[in-house]
């Protein structure tokens, strides 16, 4: 399966790694577009392209009638260190927590930190907005009847499309639409799970698939799990060796909630274990079109050979998870897949994946998500540095490279539980990191979502929260009266 990078991409990584490394510093000049062209022996334009994709970046900038500049880079922070589940598997005990955080969503207004929910306010969805309006006054028979429960072949054809960038040829014939991503996941889950099964997860572990754990009747193992490259391949080798799993799911890029994304030559290693054991994998993609540099990590199932990824995506970050529109491409389960999104919900809204197929085929998503990309870094970078200013020494976060949710480890073992009942006093939302784990874990974990650092509130949040836990931390330093 080709997949190389294209030669402006190329130039374009060499200089950011000449940047990364210190050849050049903050405020530091470049090569001049026709030096870099001829360093690296492309045209002009490729190495006008190249320089234009790391401004998309955020890594330089253009000064008029002088030349090309590194911007300043927020300095990593320090990471949380590599997880450790409890190495058994575990029914799923965090629904009622979960259910409650959810409800209450909407009802009053907060700072809403807690919710993996992308910016809703920018002018590139405005396209999506006219077009769903110009379908919905045009109401066919169409969109009023129920759609195939594949989905619509308009949307199937650019979902196809799309996966090439994460180096994955799917025939649009092997995609199917689901109501969000979720639906794909849970949809997965039972066709390839029965009850009292074991299912592999990295940890911490998106909520809505524990859950879908929990429902399905199977327990979660959950694997340790590094913050920048994911679940260790020696721990899975050993648990699957102990268990009798059944099925691996893993979100490989742009984690949700660790952030991290599994290096490529992971990959390959990690389908060979689970050909050795003949897993099915259920990877689930859904922030991946938002890494913040080109191009964007290969999905695992770019590298399957034999159809056992069952590859999970939807619109909800990209674009509005109001719109309920994902997919699924189940491989060699689709068969199973397909009667299980059919017994999940006959079909999928048809006028909001026509609009979907709309905006992607007029090219509004790409420009979209060029936007997002830039916008996203920046958010991450803002919202990192008021988190270092702003809560206690020993605050451990996370430096994901792409998507908009951040990990925070709080210091001195804080209860992030107790830390959200203070914070709503304040009218601010966190997601408890206990809600991440079948069993409860990661208490002195929190995650908030980055995406409207725009807003000022989202500061003066911040602001609170590190006075919130600084007053916890002092609170446990006086004497019991
Ligand atoms: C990792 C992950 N997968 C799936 C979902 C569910 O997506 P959707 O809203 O498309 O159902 C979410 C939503 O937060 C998510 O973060």
């Amino acid at each position: 399966m080709g997949f190389a990078m294209k030669l402006y991409e190329q130039v374009a990584h060499n200089l950011r790694e000449r940047i990364e490394l210190g050849y050049y510093h903050t405020g530091d000049k470049l090569p001049s577009v026709r030096a870099l062209s001829q360093e690296h022996g492309v045209s002009i334009s490729t190495a006008q392209e190249a320089f234009g994709l790391l401004i998309d970046d955020g890594v330089i900038e253009a000064r008029p009638k002088s030349g090309y500049y590194v911007l300043q880079q927020q300095a990593p922070p320090t990471l949380p260190e590599t997880s450790r589940p409890t190495p058994q598997p575990l029914a799923v005990s965090q629904g009622h927590n979960l259910l409650h955080l959810m409800n209450e969503y909407g009802a009053e207004k907060m700072t809403q930190l807690s919710l993996a929910l992308p910016d809703l306010s920018t002018p590139t969805l405005n396209p999506l907005i006219k077009i769903t309006a110009e379908l919905s006054r045009t109401m066919t028979a169409r969109i009023l009847s129920y759609d195939f429960i594949r989905g619509a072949d308009e949307l199937r054809r650019e979902v196809a499309r799309l996966a090439i960038d994460s180096g994955c040829r799917i025939h649009p014939d092997e995609v199917i639409v689901t109501t969000g991503c979720q639906e794909a996941l849970s949809s997965s889950l039972r066709a390839v799970t029965e009850p009292g099964d074991i299912v592999v997860v990295d940890s911490p572990s998106f909520f809505g698939s524990l859950q879908a754990i929990e429902m399905n009747g199977v327990k979660a193992l959950e694997i340790p799990t590094h913050p920048e490259t994911g679940i260790s391949l020696e721990a899975l080798e050993l648990a699957l060796d102990q268990w009798p799993v059944k099925a691996c799911l893993l979100t490989p890029t742009n984690n949700n909630p660790l952030g991290y994304s599994m290096p490529d030559e992971h990959k390959p290693k990690l389908l060979e274990l689970l050909a050795k054991y003949d897993l099915p994998l259920i990877e689930d993609d859904i922030y991946g079109d938002l890494s913040y540099t080109l191009p964007r990590p290969r999905t695992i199932k770019s590298f399957d050979t034999d159809g056992r990824v069952i590859l999970c995506s939807s619109f909800s970050k990209t674009l509005a998870a109001g719109l309920r529109v994902g997919w699924v491409a189940p491989g060699r389960y689709i068969d199973k897949v397909m009667m299980m999104k059919y017994v999940s919900s006959m079909s999928t809204a048809t006028l909001n994946q026509l609009a979907i197929a709309e905006f992607v085929a007029q090219g509004y998503y790409e420009k979209h998500l060029r936007k997002m990309r830039k916008n996203y870094r920046r958010d991450r970078d803002a919202v990192i540095g008021w988190l270092k200013r702003y809560m206690p020494q020993d605050t451990r976060i996370s430096y994901p490279q792409g998507g908009y949710l951040i990990w925070v480890e709080l210091p001195c073992d804080l209860d992030s539980i107790e830390l959200n009942q203070r914070a709503y006093e304040h009218r601010i939302r966190i997601a408890p990191g206990t809600l991440f784990s079948a069993s409860g874990k990661y208490k002195n974990f929190m995650r908030i979502n980055s995406s409207n650092s725009q807003e000022p509130e989202v500061e003066a949040a911040i602001i609170t929260l590190g006075r919130l836990c600084h007053e916890m931390i002092e609170e446990r330093s006086l004497p019991v009266a």
